[in-house]
């Protein structure tokens, strides 16, 4: 959603001039999986910030504050280009909330919508980007898990900016599990394979997600659809990936290669960490490109010529064919 002001719905909590503590609102940006995102005037300091506010069907729960608070503590903990600086939490009125730097631009689900395939060049060069800033991430032992286009808003430059640390594992963090937010966490699509089941997940799972948003871009559509949520889930479990340099156009099969490490199924097979992904991504023409073979299908053509299926039906044609010589040649004789 553009971070351009839309009108309030009805079903908004706060309205345009309001005060809420010391900030004004001026607008609602956007409605995320759990919350509203406010543009806000900061009395106090003068500025401009975005305020998240729980939805609805969360405010009641005395966990959010909490969460909110590890949420800040996370952004406080980091400092890069690409990720989302807090500025502050707080209650009022027994409200939670959340204050970030407001950012401007689009969110990422936009440019996604809007402009791609992307020329790979273009889709290499934001994925690096988001890397940088997952493995900035990663080195101060936080794993974000929710990497989705919907958390990533591209910059009027081009910078993206990762946000919505809500579900992040940080060292020692165990209270908030992805288990008991999972109902909430909203689409499947970017879930890495052990997320699925049940697990907490590391490094390469943000990893996996990357894996996901490249493929998108690249394609204009993530690796493994379905028609409701488990059969997402199922795909990502059990489908196929087919070789990008085979069914898209100007994909390398370096570029390809790349993806395929990136969405491996097993964690152990994927790169071990963003920096490897990253070094790749700045060297494709060194790539090996040798994981295609195992790591993806081969197009569909080529499946079915090999398939097991065609020994009958080969030694099927190719009597047929005799049959037929035959028959021209007996026809042949009696002329
Ligand atoms: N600081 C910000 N500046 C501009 N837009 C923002 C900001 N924070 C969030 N948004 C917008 O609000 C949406 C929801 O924010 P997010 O933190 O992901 O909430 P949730 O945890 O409920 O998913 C984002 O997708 C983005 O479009
Ligand atoms: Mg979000």
């Amino acid at each position: 959603m553009s971070n351009e002001t839309v009108p309030f719905s009805s079903t908004s909590m706060l309205q345009i001039s309001d005060q809420f503590d010391h900030f004004q609102i001026k607008g609602h940006i956007a409605q995320g999986g759990m919350s509203d995102i406010y543009r806000a005037y900061d009395l106090l300091s003068g500025k401009e910030v975005a305020l998240k506010i729980p939805d609805k069907s969360i405010i009641g729960d005395p966990a959010q504050y909490e969460r909110f608070q590890r949420e800040l503590e996370v952004m406080r903990t980091l400092d890069h280009p690409a990720i989302q600086k807090g500025l502050g939490s707080g209650r009022f009125n027994n409200t939670p909330y959340l204050v970030t730097e407001l950012v401007g631009g689009e969110s990422m689900r936009e440019l996604v919508k809007r402009n791609t395939p992307l020329d790979p060049a273009k889709a290499v060069n934001l994925t690096r980007k988001i890397a940088d800033g997952l493995a900035h991430c990663h080195d101060h032992d936080i794993i974000h898990r929710d990497v989705k286009p919907e958390n990533i808003l591209i910059g009027g430059d081009g910078q993206p900016v990762i946000l919505d640390f809500g579900l992040a594992l940080t060292k020692g963090s165990h209270r908030v599990t992805y288990a008991n937010l999972s109902n909430t966490a909203g689409t499947p699509d970017y879930m890495a394979p052990e997320q699925i089941e049940g697990h907490r997940g590391d490094r390469r799972t943000d990893l996996y997600a990357l894996g996901v948003i490249l493929f998108e871009l690249l394609t204009g559509r993530p690796p493994f659809t379905g028609d409701n949520h488990l059969a997402v889930m199922a795909q990502h479990l059990k489908g196929g990936l087919p070789r990008l340099d085979k069914v898209q156009p100007g994909v390398s099969p370096q570029l390809a290669a790349v993806v395929a490490r990136c969405l491996r199924r097993d964690p152990d097979e994927r790169y071990a960490d963003m920096h490897a992904l990253i070094h790749d991504l700045d060297n494709l023409d060194q790539v090996d490109t040798a994981i295609l073979d195992e790591a993806t299908q081969p197009n569909t053509v080529a499946r079915f010529w090999r398939s097991p299926m065609m020994v009958p039906i080969g030694i099927a044609i190719l009597l047929l064919a005799a049959i037929i010589a035959l028959a021209f040649g007996l026809q042949a004789l009696h002329k």
